[in-house]
């Protein structure tokens, strides 16, 4: 049975477009994370092979469906070889969100296609060697939030597009 669900994609970027170094984030904002949580908490995820290897252990609550073509079985995930198949398999599941939550090839791919995208606007410019710059076309912001991580003093702009064409 084939289900309905809202493609979304989460990301957070720096000023200068940073969004990976080291195979991790370029920083350490629990605020942020918490944020991730909160919006993906309940849904399904697919990634990318490198960020699911990002990932400290699965992210509770939550189907990941890993786009690779050289992991073999992860327990508690679903491994498929393209994003295409990552999105039938999305089709079987009984959730009300998918996100694509990176990394770079898989937003370069769909972002553009996504009805909301949940965008952290990260007030940093660190050393990084993945980078993603998002230009909207077809989103426009449908809603903003200044906060700022605690632990870090981090000002951090949250935006949320939403698809117009
Ligand atoms: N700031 C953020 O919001 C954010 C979000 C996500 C990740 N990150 C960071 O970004 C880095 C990881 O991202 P990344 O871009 O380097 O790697 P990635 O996309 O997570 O993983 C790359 C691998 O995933 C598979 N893959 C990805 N897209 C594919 C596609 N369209 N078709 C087929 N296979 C595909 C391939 O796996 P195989 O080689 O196994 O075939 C590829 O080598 C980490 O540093 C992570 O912390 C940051």
């Amino acid at each position: 049975m084939s289900r309905t669900f809202s493609l979304e994609a989460i990301l957070a970027i720096g000023l200068n477009n940073a969004m990976g170094m080291n195979g991790t984030l370029p920083w350490h904002l629990p605020s942020e994370l918490h944020l991730f949580k909160q919006i993906t908490e309940g849904h399904a995820l697919i990634m990318g092979r490198r960020t699911f290897e990002s990932l400290p252990h699965l992210l509770p609550n939550r189907h990941h469906i890993i786009i690779s073509k050289t992991l073999s079985f992860k327990d508690g995930t679903t491994i498929v070889p393209t994003l295409d198949e990552a999105l039938h398999i999305a089709h079987t599941l009984d959730v009300e969100k998918v996100f694509l939550i990176g990394g770079v090839n898989i937003f370069e791919e769909a972002i553009h296609t996504c009805s909301v995208i949940h965008l952290s606007r990260i007030m940093l410019s660190p050393n990084a060697d993945i980078y993603f710059q998002f230009v909207p076309i077809y989103h426009r912001i449908a809603a903003s939030l200044c906060f700022q991580d605690p632990s870090t003093k981090t000002d951090i702009i949250y935006q949320c597009y939403e698809k117009i064409i």
